[in-house]
């Protein structure tokens, strides 16, 4: 598998809703879609993709179809809303995404997730190293975050790339009332930070056979 990162475009917006309903389910509502339209208009926002190239040409066809019609039929079992349309599975085949919003020298994750059967693979971490370079770029001194209290494999990855728990959000998340740990890390413009950063990454290219490669 090659592994594409780069910007979201529109045309991917009715996979990463996908993503982001099979992710957060009782988060998801039906305005997630136009929620995305609004972020890439939003200035301070910056959207990413993880994209599976060549997927649909060397997988189990039958798989592709499979999702192709699940898709169709979770996509019609709700109200689709204005200006939405199914994706075409010969496009880009996205498998994660990130969203950052950056206002001045804080970066904030707003989210993050990976495809259900893709997950273990090395995605998540590449993205969160890619929207680490973007902060970074975007002079960002401090990135922060929610993560559920019970989402552990989130704050394990998250913790790997130095964030810390910073306090706690009681009743954070509206569905269930589940408090949210807060983390940030407001080291990354240093340059001991940096070639962590480039030392987890090499790390990281190594572990994986299938390649990743930025486009930005
Ligand atoms: C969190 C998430 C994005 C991770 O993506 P992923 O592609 O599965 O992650 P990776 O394969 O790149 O894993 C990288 C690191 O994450 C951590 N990690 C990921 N899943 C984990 C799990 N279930 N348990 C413990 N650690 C885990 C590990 O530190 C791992 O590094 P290691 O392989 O060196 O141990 C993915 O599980 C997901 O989409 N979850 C649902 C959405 C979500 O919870 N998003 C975060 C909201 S705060």
């Amino acid at each position: 598998m090659v592994c594409i990162i780069r910007p979201m475009k529109q045309k991917d917006i009715a996979q990463v809703a996908e993503i982001d309903r099979e992710a957060f389910p009782s988060n998801w509502s039906s305005f997630s879609y136009m929620s995305y339209t609004q972020e890439l208009g939003n200035p301070l926002a910056y959207y990413i993709v993880a994209c599976a190239q060549e997927r649909a040409k060397t997988q189990d066809a039958g798989n592709t179809l499979k999702r192709k019609l699940g898709s169709v039929k979770q996509f019609l079992s709700r109200k689709p809303s204005p200006g939405e349309k199914e994706y075409d599975a010969d496009e880009d085949y996205v498998v994660g995404f990130a969203g950052l919003r950056v206002i001045l020298k804080e970066a904030h994750l707003v989210s993050i997730a990976t495809r259900d059967e893709y997950r273990g693979q090395g995605i998540g971490e590449r993205l969160l190293i890619s929207v680490i370079e973007l902060a970074a770029k975007l002079s960002a001194s401090i990135i922060a975050l929610e993560a559920r209290v019970s989402n552990k494999g989130a704050q394990a990855l998250y913790k790997k790339y130095g964030f810390r728990e910073v306090g706690i959000r009681r009743a954070y998340y509206s569905d269930d009332g589940e408090d949210a740990v807060l983390m940030e890390v407001n080291t990354i413009a240093l340059a001991s930070f940096q070639s962590n950063l480039q030392r987890l990454k090499q790390a990281h290219s190594k572990k994986w056979t299938h390649k990743f490669y930025s486009s930005w």
